[in-house]
């Protein structure tokens, strides 16, 4: 056994997509799924989504075990809203860059500078920084959660600068941003974007809203993955330039097979796909040893999980009656 995750040696022969299906009914498991995960993981999905759609989800599961193929803050919401199931998550090893980059400790020093403010935060954040959060947001929602609040109301925004300069442009909040942000958005270029759209004039540009601005501002569509995957859906439009995590594009290909995705690249890179190292942690095989021992397992230190769970409670109430 290796640190946060299985490591055995299994027969190349064992057929692991039947093995996680004949394991999933033995046990009465639910596998969960985010958009970023291999193809052939999307593939045996029992529930596939974005942030939102996955939290969502979680709340009404009645499985006693829920696996989680995503990253551990994924894994921690869905806990915090089934306290009492096993929540096991492939490879602890997969965090994010962006949850990271906003410790606890400080975020709280931050709060206390800047009394009189609610505390929004973007799902992509530990249990402990959700503990000190007023309302819980996602790339899909955080648009009208924040528009759902007086004008005049003080707000600070954790931790995503790029989210929140763009709910700020697109609302004229002034929320105070923490200055965190996830590395995979980042490494976006938009020299290579303007690039491909010149030698694809007839594509959209789409993005998800933690791209910096300069990407931002030449995107036709910005939104969560499941609203690029809705907006390609709905478009005229034959081809699209996808900047985000390429593992969206798999759902796009198998939904719309007339259409065309091109993958934005990082700027570092030469192959064709910005892929995230944490999400892409996860693989058939770890998922089918994690359901056999049920480990690595998920949870919450009790201290902060009530704390934790009321802005994700706030966050889907919000949701739900803005029917989003
Ligand atoms: P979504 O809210 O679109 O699922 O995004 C999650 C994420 O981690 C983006 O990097
Ligand atoms: Fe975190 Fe970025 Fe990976 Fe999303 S893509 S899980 S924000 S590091």
């Amino acid at each position: 056994m290796k640190a946060g995750f299985i490591d055995e040696e299994i027969s190349p022969d064992l057929d692991l997509k039947s093995e996680i299906m004949r394991l999933k009914k033995e046990k009465n498991a639910v596998l969960m799924v985010h958009y970023y995960q291999n193809s052939e993981i999307q593939d045996i999905a029992d529930v596939i989504g974005d942030s939102l759609a996955l939290a969502q989800k979680a709340v009404n599961i009645d499985s006693d075990i829920i696996l989680m193929s995503g990253v551990n803050f994924m894994g921690e919401t869905v806990k915090l809203l089934n306290p009492g199931k096993k929540v096991l998550i492939p490879d602890m090893n997969a965090g994010c860059s962006l949850a990271d980059s906003c410790n606890a400790a400080d975020f709280e020093a931050f709060i206390r500078q800047h009394p009189g403010h609610t505390v929004v935060s973007y799902v992509n954040t530990s249990a402990s920084v959700k503990a000190l959060t007023d309302i819980v947001v996602t790339s899909s929602n955080a648009k009208q959660i924040i528009e759902s609040l007086p004008k005049d109301e003080k707000i600070i925004f954790g931790p995503d600068r790029n989210l929140g300069n763009y709910i700020n442009s697109i609302t004229g909040r002034q929320m105070l941003l923490w200055d965190g942000a996830c590395h995979v958005h980042e490494k976006f270029s938009l020299e290579k974007i303007l690039e491909i759209k010149n030698e694809h004039p007839g594509a959209l540009i789409i993005c998800h809203p933690e791209c910096k601005k300069a990407v931002v501002t030449v995107s036709d569509f910005v939104g969560s993955t499941a609203a690029l995957l809705n907006f390609v859906g709905k478009s005229d439009y034959k081809k699209f330039i996808v900047v985000t995590e390429s593992g969206i594009i798999h759902q796009m290909q198998q939904k719309y097979q007339d259409k065309t995705f091109i993958p934005a690249p990082p700027i570092d890179s030469t192959c064709g796909c910005n892929e995230c190292e944490f999400m892409r942690l996860n693989t058939l095989k770890k998922i089918y040893l994690t359901l056999k021992y049920e480990w690595p397992e998920i949870s919450v230190d009790k201290s902060i999980a009530e704390r934790a769970k009321l802005p994700i409670t706030r966050m889907l109430e919000i949701s739900n009656n803005l029917r989003l």
